[in-house]
Parts: structure tokens; sequence; C-alpha cells
């Protein structure tokens, strides 16, 4: 989400006549994209706001501005407790830039942290920034409604609001016509994603039609995978309570759609997921993986997981493990729960569970899904995998990586018969071995489409 924040960013400020730079050394504006979601990622932010210092010393009419979630949540206090921050911007406030630097230029302070109840950035073709040229974000709405409790989210992002589906078409079909090969739509909840369709009142307003069929995430999927067989469809995130078996059906009935969802549990017991206020039961999520795997066999699931969170007793982290040996993720990304300002946890329920608890459950989590996800990758071997080449291995030059359309990395080596390959390729690949986060094989052929 805020890697697409700062491309819509970077296209406003190229309008002004901005150019973006790899590195902060010489810049005229450094402009730091935040997140709130856990204390840690806050902290890393402050001490990257701090190395500005250093920056502004060498150059001192260097501007420095705070974007997204921090900048929402802090607002003026970031201006005072960071003397280095010239400008203070939430994440719907992107398109008042220009008018904040004039300001900054002038030499105040500048601060703009308004929410909005319709901001999309809809019809701003974003710069895509360290593109590979062949996979891309597209952000199909903003904000949330969920409430979950341990959540920043809905404080910083405010409301939730979905994009019109003409310019994320649009958009996918640009991308399509500049080669890339592969699309992940964005929102923090996509299966809540609608729109309704929209027409011009008699004062030259946009109004909701009525009567008109509300278009809706799975409409939404079909919409953008029939744009081009050669182009991969990804999203992200499902929400157990949202997720429809309709757009299930969307995903088994389309090829180029990937067969991957990330459904994030966050708790394997019913109490806990109860206090987190996330809408669904443990019964009710595993309805869900039920679904997944009776509607498409073959599809890779992954999840968030939160330990310690408040309350949780030991008997309700073992649910959590249980549900884990029971599901078999193929991928998790899992993490300590850190409290924040304002929610509904923070202001209800102590952040009882000791620091070194939380720690320890964490790493029976972390180890529970890399034995799952290692057994699982080993079923693979001898397979024949479609890989979509994205670059050159970060390990060895002499290797390629791509994705398996169930988002596994694959290694492959780049010489395939007499010439290369590149990027942007479909590849047959032959799997040969594997570790619990990647597959390795060799080449057999290129293919057309993914
Ligand atoms: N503490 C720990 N993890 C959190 N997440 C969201 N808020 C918190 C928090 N306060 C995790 C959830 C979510 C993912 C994006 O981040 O697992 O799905
Ligand atoms: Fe946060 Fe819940 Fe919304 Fe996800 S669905 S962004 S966890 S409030």
């Amino acid at each position: 989400m805020n890697h697409s924040d700062s491309e819509i960013v970077a296209s406003i400020l190229a309008k002004e006549g901005y150019e973006t730079s790899t590195t902060p050394d010489g810049a005229d504006l450094v402009l730091l994209n935040t997140c709130s979601i856990r204390e840690k990622a806050e902290y890393t932010v402050m001490q990257r706001i701090n190395e500005m210092k250093h920056y502004k010393q060498v150059k001192p009419d260097m501007k420095v501005g705070v974007l997204g979630c921090m900048a929402e949540r802090m607002r003026e206090d970031l201006l005072k407790q960071k003397k280095v921050v010239d400008l203070v911007v939430g994440p719907d406030a992107y398109r008042s830039l220009p008018f904040l630097l004039d300001e900054v230029d002038g030499g105040q302070r500048a601060v703009n942290v308004l929410l909005s109840r319709e901001e999309t950035y809809g019809e701003i073709e974003p710069v895509r920034l360290d593109s590979n040229g062949v996979t891309a974000f597209v952000t199909i709405m903003r904000g949330c409604d969920n409430m979950c409790a341990f959540c920043v989210v809905p404080f910083t992002r405010g409301r939730e609001r979905s994009r019109d589906p003409k310019s994320i078409e649009n958009e996918c079909r640009d991308l399509v016509s500049k080669g890339f090969k592969e699309v992940t739509l964005l929102g923090q909840n996509v299966d809540s994603y609608k729109w309704a369709p929209q027409k011009t009142n008699n004062s030259g307003e946009q109004q909701a039609e009525r009567g008109k069929e509300i278009f809706d995430f799975a409409d939404l999927l079909a919409l953008v995978a029939n744009i081009s067989p050669a182009l991969r469809v990804r999203f992200s995130t499902s929400h157990p309570k949202d997720m429809s078996d309709k757009v299930l059906e969307v995903m088994a009935t389309h090829s180029n759609i990937c067969n991957y969802v990330h459904l994030p549990v966050q708790s394997g017991s019913s109490a806990v997921l109860k206090r987190m206020n996330r809408g669904y039961t443990r019964e009710w999520y595993l309805d869900r993986i039920a679904a997944i795997r009776r509607l498409m066999p073959n599809a890779a699931i992954s999840t968030d997981i939160i330990t310690g969170f408040c309350g949780e007793t030991e008997e309700e982290h073992q649910e959590t493990l249980s549900l884990l040996k029971e599901v078999r993720f193929d991928m998790a990304y899992m993490f300590k729960y850190s409290e924040r300002p304002k929610t509904l946890a923070a202001r209800k329920y102590p952040d009882d569970v000791p620091e070194e608890v939380k720690g320890r459950r964490l790493q029976e989590v972390i180890d529970t899904v890399a034995r799952t996800s290692s057994v699982g990758n080993k079923r693979f071997i001898g397979s024949e995998q479609t890989v979509l080449i994205e670059g050159v291995s970060k390990r060895s030059a002499a290797n390629m990586f791509g994705r398996s359309d169930r988002y596994t990395t694959v290694i492959v080596p780049k010489v395939f018969g007499n010439s290369f390959l590149a990027a942007g390729d479909y590849v047959s690949v032959q799997i040969s071995s594997a570790t619990a986060s990647s597959l390795q094989g060799e080449a057999i052929a290129i293919v057309q489409n993914g």
C-alpha cells in the first residue's frame, strides 16, 4: 500500500517538475512515507528522520517531509518533536503537496492531515518506482471500516472507499501496453470493494444510479482478468468474514488469476478473535479454507498471525498452533502484538502478555509454519510450473528468479538453450528441489501466457 502511495506522490510531484532520485544525497526534497502498524515500524521511521539532519547539514535548503500513517497519527507533534521536518502530509492530502511545498519555500512549516471520504487518486497515473517492468501494484480502494481492535489503520487511513472500476481497468490496460505481465490489486479488505454505477445529476454532480446492480470485487477481478490472458492477476488482502464463494468461483474460472489467497486469521481461538473484533470464529475461518480448497484445490494460502494479544492464555495460543497444523499454510507473516494508541484494544484491554511470553509464542508459531510449509513445497519436486521471470537472482548472477502462480519463488539457470531468460518471460520449469521458501529447477520451454 505504501509503495503504491509513493508512486501516486511521485506522479503528483512529476507534474511540478520534480524527478525521483535513488539517494537523499543532493536531493532538494526528501519524503519519508511512513507506517504506524506496529511500534517498531514507527521507531525505524524516527531513526530515519534523525538521519536527515546529516543531509540537511550538507545541503541546508533541502526540505524533509513525512507522509502517510505516522503523519496522520502524530500530526503537528511531529513538527514539534523533529525540527528537521518541514512538512507533514496525511494519506488523503497528497494532492495538496504542491501548495504545501510553496508554503515551505516561503519559510513556513506545513501540515495537511485531513482525511477524506472520497479521495481515491483514481485518475492519477502513478509513476512506477523501483520497477522491474514486469509486476506492478494497483490500488483499488483506500481506508478501512473494520475496526479490528488491534489496528491503527482505520484511524490513519480513514473510511473505506472504492475506486472507479473504469480507472482501474485503464491503469491495468496501460500497464499491459507497457509490457507489464502481472498486477496486484491492493486494498485493506478487497472483499468489501464495491462500486455503484454513477450518473451525472442536474447540478453536474456524480450520483449513484438507482436500480443498478453494485459492481463488487468478484466483478472487478473478472474485468481485470479479461484484459489479457498474458496478464497475471493477484490481489491482497482478503478478509475471512467477507471472502465470498463468488470471488473464489471467478478465480477458479480465470486461469490468469493466480492460485493464491492471502487470508489473515490473526488467531486460532474464537475467544481471541472476538476480543480482536474480527467478525468471525475459528469455525467460520476453517469453512472459508474448505471453500478455497474445494474450488481451487491447488491454491496456495498464506496468513497473518499476531501472538500475545491482550489476555491471550496458553490454551488460546495452543489453539493457534493447532489451527496452523490443521490448515498447513504455505506462508505466514507473524508478529508480536504491539499496542497502538487510540485503538479499541488500547482503550479497552490491558496489554498484559509479558514481552518474553509474546516472543516465545511467536517462535512457536514461526517453527510450526516452517515445518508445514517446507513439507508443502517438497511435493512440487518433479512437477512442471509456469514461472513469470522477474529478474536476476540476488544470490547468483547465473540464475534468474520468478514466481509460480502460487507465488512461490522459483530459481532457474539464466542460460536457456542458445539464449538467456529475460524478465517478463513466462517459462515452463521442471522442479528439481525445494526449500521452505523456494523451488529450484530447469527451464523446459518459453510459454505464451501465464
Ligand atoms: N500489532 C501487531 N501486529 C499487527 N498487525 C496489525 N496491527 C498490529 C498490531 N497492533 C498485523 C496484522 C495485520 C498485518 C498487516 O499486521 O496481522 O494483518
Ligand atoms: Fe486493520 Fe482490520 Fe482493517 Fe485490516 S481489516 S486494515 S486489520 S482494521
